[in-house]
């Protein structure tokens, strides 16, 4: 998407809200080490390294969300098989060459998904996709979206848990957890995998499931980029023929309707097959809700759950029977091309429907409350959209979590206390997103550095009013923040063992320094 900017990226030498949680990936290794892992690779797999100068190399580089992403490999890889990620990883370790992973494209965190003067390895070749034969599963490999993974489903009138916006990589966003429209029935997407094909560190091909290397098959479920390249994922499918979604566009003197809709819905709702995301969306200044509705349903039209959101005036609606492929296409028309995009996230918790209206307020009222900071440091004309959106992850989020992955997931949003079962009894927990979208590299520090005080101040905020959690989404992470510390300890030191077990001379720590680290 932003390809054709790499070049300017690289002359301007962009700054970026670059951060100490990830290894740096600017200090150069020595020309020769790139040079001999380039030409090793070249001489092992002739037709898949491409250089500086040739067309797949300036398409593949610059194939991310956001300008801020884009740096200067000195080759780029595309694996068509397993076994040449292996070939990929041996030779890089032989010749001390880091390197970066790339499926989707879609972490904005720079250096996560690519890397100056190194090899980036890019999953884009690797699009094997088949339904098994009972049609209860489906092998999918890194390099595919989500919108060809439900394009692919719904001929077999199945669909998996997955994304929620087209062009997102099944990889990136099932390593990280995965927040989908039927997390309600079915937990999160990192839930339902049951299989994963992953090469590790020694270049070894190794399958993790509940039964072989099971404590590699829970890492991988919200562990990220620490333990392996993961060249298949065998996700769990169901039925699906048309969904029932659209974005209920709101004008945003509805505010406090939408909040207030939006905190019972977290706390009351008991109906699984519904899914909402609001986004309060700033463009020119001016405020627009556009709230996403989901009801997992080819009949009912008019599901009682939502029936709060709909008594508020539309300015617009897309609420309609699709498919899902369908409507992950129809979201991504908010994508603005060649720009530069960031996210950065945190929770906040409640106990019951007044708290947890508090909890949404909050962060709203923080937010708001921060702008004027950011009109003062960037001009508006070059922000192009700034917005905060509310996930709730309730009882019946967690419980579903549960019913399709008894063995768990590192995520910590358990229902560790016997008696947190949601509803007014139970936990409930908004994983709340901020977005900024904005035009010239120029501005980058400077939205770094807002993010950075929104994010402190909202969490400042919660803690005094006992409705804060430490649960970042590792998907809406910015890279200044401590993603495992909100795991909780126990996970996190589980994490940590076993990327050491799988990886004892901790190549995805130290020659993979992209994405969130568990350390060494
Ligand atoms: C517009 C937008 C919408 C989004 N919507 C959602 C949503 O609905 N639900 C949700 O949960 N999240 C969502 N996200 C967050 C998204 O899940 C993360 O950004 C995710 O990391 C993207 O995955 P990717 O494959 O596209 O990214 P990439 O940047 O390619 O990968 C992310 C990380 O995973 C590593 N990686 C990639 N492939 C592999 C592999 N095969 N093996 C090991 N490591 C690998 C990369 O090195 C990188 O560190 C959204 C993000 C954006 C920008
Ligand atoms: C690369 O993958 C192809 C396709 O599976 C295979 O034929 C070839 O042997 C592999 N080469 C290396 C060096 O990994
Ligand atoms: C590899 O991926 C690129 C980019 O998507 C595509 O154009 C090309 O046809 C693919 N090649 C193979 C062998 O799949
Ligand atoms: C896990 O993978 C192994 C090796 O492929 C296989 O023998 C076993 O049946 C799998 N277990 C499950 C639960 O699928
Ligand atoms: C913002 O306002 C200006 C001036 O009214 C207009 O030209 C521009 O198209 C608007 N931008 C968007 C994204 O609506
Ligand atoms: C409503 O949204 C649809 C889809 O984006 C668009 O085509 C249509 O013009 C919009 N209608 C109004 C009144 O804004």
């Amino acid at each position: 998407m932003a390809h054709s900017k790499y070049i300017l990226a690289a002359l301007l030498s962009l700054g970026t809200a670059e951060t100490p949680s990830l290894a740096d990936t600017r200090t150069p290794p020595p020309d020769s080490a790139i040079a001999a892992g380039c030409s090793a690779l070249t001489r092992s797999l002739p037709s898949q390294v491409f250089l500086p100068g040739s067309s797949v190399y300036d398409y593949e580089v610059g194939n991310l969300w956001s300008n801020t992403q884009i740096r200067r490999p000195a080759c780029i890889v595309r694996p068509t098989s397993a076994r040449n990620v292996s070939t990929a990883v041996r030779e890089s370790r032989a010749t001390g060459t880091r390197f970066a992973v790339r499926a989707g494209g879609h972490m904005a965190v720079p250096g996560a998904n690519s890397i100056d003067d190194g090899i980036l390895v890019v999953m884009s070749n690797l699009t094997r996709i088949s339904i098994a034969p009972d049609r209860a599963s489906v092998d999918v490999g890194p390099g595919l979206t989500w919108e060809d993974v439900y394009a692919y489903l719904i001929d077999f009138e199945r669909t998996a848990v997955g994304g929620r916006i087209a062009p997102i990589g099944v990889a990136g966003l099932t390593l990280g957890g995965g927040i989908g429209f039927q997390g309600n029935a079915r937990g999160w997407a990192a839930d339902n995998v049951i299989e994963y094909e992953v090469v590790l560190a020694s270049g070894k091909v190794v399958v993790a499931n509940e039964t072989s290397n099971a404590d590699l098959f829970w890492a991988l479920k919200g562990g990220g980029a620490n333990f392996g390249i993961v060249t298949n994922f065998k996700l769990r499918t169901a039925p699906s023929t048309k969904v029932l979604a659209g974005i209920y566009t709101i004008d945003g003197s509805h505010m406090d309707a939408l909040i207030t809709a939006a905190a019972d819905y977290a706390s009351y709702n008991t109906d699984p097959l519904s899914h909402i995301l609001p986004l309060v969306e700033i463009v020119n200044q001016t405020t627009t809700i556009g709230l996403v509705l989901f009801y997992d349903s080819a009949t009912e039209a008019n599901p009682a759950c939502l029936d709060q959101f709909f008594a508020i005036p539309a300015t617009n609606s897309t609420v309609a029977f699709k498919t899902l492929a369908e409507f992950v296409v129809e979201r991504n028309s908010f994508s603005i091309p060649d720009i530069n995009d960031v996210l950065f996230a945190g929770t906040v918790v409640g106990g019951n429907g007044g708290d947890v209206r508090a909890a949404i307020q909050l962060t709203h009222d923080v937010f708001y409350g921060k702008l004027p900071d950011l009109y003062a440091a960037v001009p508006p004309a070059a922000l192009e959209y700034v917005s905060i959106g509310w996930q709730p992850v309730p009882g019946l989020w967690l419980e579903a979590s549960r019913r399709a992955n008894p063995g768990g997931n590192p995520l910590g949003l358990g229902l560790s206390s016997s008696s947190a079962v949601g509803g007014e009894e139970g936990k409930v927990y908004i994983a709340w997103v901020g977005i900024v979208m904005w035009k010239e590299a120029r501005y980058d520090d400077a939205v770094g550095r807002w993010i950075r005080d929104v994010a402190d101040a909202i969490n400042g905020a919660a803690r005094e009013s006992g409705l804060y959690d430490p649960f970042v989404y590792m998907g809406d992470a910015a890279g200044f923040q401590d993603v495992f510390a909100g795991y909780g300890a126990k996970n996190r030191e589980r994490l940590l063992r076993v990327s050491r077990e799988y990886d004892p001379d901790r190549v995805f720590q130290t020659l993979m320094p992209g994405g969130f680290k568990i350390g060494l």
